[in-house]
């Protein structure tokens, strides 16, 4: 008999396909909306694709303000200056393209034209969810934040070193995987790895439920199988449809039950050493999975089962988690992965993090307690066991 669990949601429809961005323009009109600001960084620009998202509007009408500050890890500072933006120049929707610094910001920045002022107000560690009325379509040009399909902007207050969140309603998502072919290797792999670990923290999280399982299953079978290929040939666009599918399905299986105490690693990482979100999950993925696999040993089996790896049925919890790390880190060498110490980061700078990760309210989602012994025990595999 199935066991009751908490609710599945997604936020807003989706459409997906080579060539989608064209749709922007007329998915605008089509909700009565006259002016957006679209949101993207430099590297967005440089690209063309903040272009297309610009001329996907004029040629269907729709007005629009160009905001392309927005750099990694965004602060309530950037958000707010593309709020206030949108709120001067009159316009009534928001549009994010980039990856999850672009899409968050534009989530965020809806707060502000909610309640104009700091958004700092509304980014906190348990915010409040916030209906802010004012469309937000989401243009992802990576294949592994999800932000597209989550209602959450994670949001860098660097005066706190801390990166918490903000909660509001997204209107719609437009994947596109032709967006993704000029994404560098780098970019390819930490955002790669960062959709299998939304799909595998989802799946093991105190929280799980039904339909997330679904979704982060296929979505770890399809990293696995395309990742490499995405990596080694950027534009074979089947390997980046299938690995920009597999982001989004990993977005959705995560939107509910949330992550665990490797995003918590990955938070550290990234406030203290200025590293990558993807690349700090990749890192701590493996020994992540590793803690959890023995009190969630049918969970690993999913997880080892969608990677294709052998089984005999057998396995301990212990075993499975052993085997799915070994292959990620299999997985992170083949695609040149830097371990932490060739960025030049040391062992004790790293279990220096313990007392962030276990202040992380993420980690209160792990299956394990994270005391600060388990978040340095971890911290320091993390170190060891890939370097
Ligand atoms: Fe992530």
């Amino acid at each position: 008999m199935a066991e009751y669990r908490p609710a599945f949601s997604q936020p807003a429809p989706i459409i997906f396909g080579c060539g989608a961005i064209a749709a922007l323009g007329e998915q605008v009109r089509e909700m009565g909306r006259k002016k957006a600001l679209v949101i993207f960084d430099r590297g967005i620009e440089d690209a063309g694709i903040a272009g297309k998202a610009i001329d996907a509007l004029a040629l269907a009408g729709v007005g629009y303000v160009a905001y392309g500050r927005v750099v990694s890890d965004p602060s309530d500072a950037i958000v707010d200056e593309a709020g206030e933006l949108a709120v001067r120049e009159g316009c009534d929707c928001l549009v994010g393209v980039g990856g999850g610094s672009s899409m968050d910001t534009a989530k965020a920045a809806a707060i502000y034209m909610h309640d104009p002022g700091p958004v700092r107000r509304y980014i906190l560690q348990t915010p409040p969810f916030v209906d802010t009325k004012t469309p937000v379509i989401l243009v992802p040009t990576t294949a592994g934040t999800g932000s597209e399909c989550t209602t959450v902007a994670i949001i860098s207050r660097p005066e706190l070193n801390v990166k918490w969140s903000a909660f509001v309603n997204t209107t719609l998502a437009i994947v596109d995987p032709e967006l993704t072919v000029t994404l560098p290797k780098y970019e390819t792999v930490n955002t790669g790895l960062d959709a299998f670990s939304h799909a595998a923290e989802a799946m093991t999280v105190r929280a799980w439920n039904y339909h997330s399982d679904l979704f982060g299953e296929a979505a770890i079978r399809k990293v696995t199988r395309n990742l490499r290929e995405a990596y080694f040939r950027p534009y074979n666009i089947e390997a980046r449809s299938e690995m920009s599918l597999a982001a989004n399905w990993a977005g959705l299986a995560f939107n509910n039950p949330v992550t665990h105490v490797g995003h918590a690693c990955s938070d550290a990482f990234s406030c203290h050493f200025h590293m990558p979100h993807g690349l700090g999950c990749a890192l701590a993925l493996p020994e992540t999975l590793a803690l959890v696999a023995p009190v969630v040993p049918e969970r690993m089996r999913v997880i080892a089962r969608a990677m294709e790896l052998p089984l005999t049925g057998r396995e301990s919890g212990e075993a499975l988690g052993k085997l799915t790390a070994d292959a990620l880190r299999g997985m992170m060498r083949e695609m040149d992965m830097k371990s932490l110490a060739a960025l030049g980061i040391s062992r004790a700078e790293t279990t220096a993090l313990a007392r962030d990760v276990v202040e992380n309210h993420l980690s209160e989602y792990c299956p394990v307690d994270v005391t600060y012994d388990v978040a340095e025990r971890l911290l320091g595999n993390i170190y060891d066991t890939y370097a």
